[in-house]
């Protein structure tokens, strides 16, 4: 039976199509995921900065950026029925400089222009650490069709330390904490951002 007729029998069956995976090159790089704009949106932060000296209370911290994170829907599903992230689960986070002063607008700011497509892919038979990152916007702005993954330290020891749930930041994504409260934990003691 052809793919199309397939999915159109599973369908009709009750049955969606199968969640997308990644796909590799043959010097095993990360290929670049297609369809994201459609996935499900968990979160979007502005302008978060993790080094020393980053504080809100700095009274003159560097102009961030937007970040929107969004993850397959049957990854998703998956994560809220049993609070863990399956195999082959992509968070893309898409990195997006802030506009201001443009058209009608006078104050606050809207996002411009995309300066990083970044994925976060949990392939434990590929990745001996479970979890690899990877950019699909690379230097001076470059289109990168193909991605290899960052090395250990650049990426992966901060989100193995400080992710609350299995390398992922959950607790900043409020779609996923919504589902499982228990990702919220390290949020306890937020302050309140102005
Ligand atoms: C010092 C800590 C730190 C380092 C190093 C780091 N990240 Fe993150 N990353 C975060 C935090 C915090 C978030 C969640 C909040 C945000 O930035 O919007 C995040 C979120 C992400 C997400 C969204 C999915 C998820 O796992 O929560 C991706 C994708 C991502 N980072 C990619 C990368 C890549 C690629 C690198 C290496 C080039 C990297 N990160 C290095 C702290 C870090």
């Amino acid at each position: 039976m052809k793919r199309a007729a397939l999915v159109f029998a599973l369908t009709c069956a009750g049955f969606s199509e199968p969640m997308a995976t990644p796909k590799y090159s043959n010097d095993d790089k990360l290929v670049r995921p297609t369809g994201w704009r459609r996935w499900m949106f968990v979160g979007a932060n502005y302008g978060m900065g993790y080094a020393p000296g980053e504080n809100i209370d700095n009274p003159k911290p560097k102009p961030g950026t937007f970040h929107n994170i969004y993850m397959q829907p049957e990854a998703y599903d998956h994560f809220a029925k049993t609070g863990e992230f399956p195999e082959k689960t992509m968070l893309i986070m898409e990195v997006v400089k802030p506009g201001t002063h443009a058209s009608i607008n006078k104050r606050g700011m809207f996002q411009s222009e995309q300066v990083g497509i970044e994925v976060a892919l949990k392939d434990s038979k590929r990745f001996s650490d479970k979890w690899a990152y990877f950019n699909f916007i690379g230097e001076g702005g470059k289109q990168l069709n193909e991605s290899k993954a960052f090395e250990k330290d650049a990426c992966w020891k901060c989100h193995n330390a400080h992710g609350a749930k299995d390398n992922v930041f959950a607790q900043f994504y409020p779609v996923l904490r919504e589902a499982r409260p228990e990702v919220g934990e390290p949020l306890k003691t937020v302050k309140s951002a102005h």
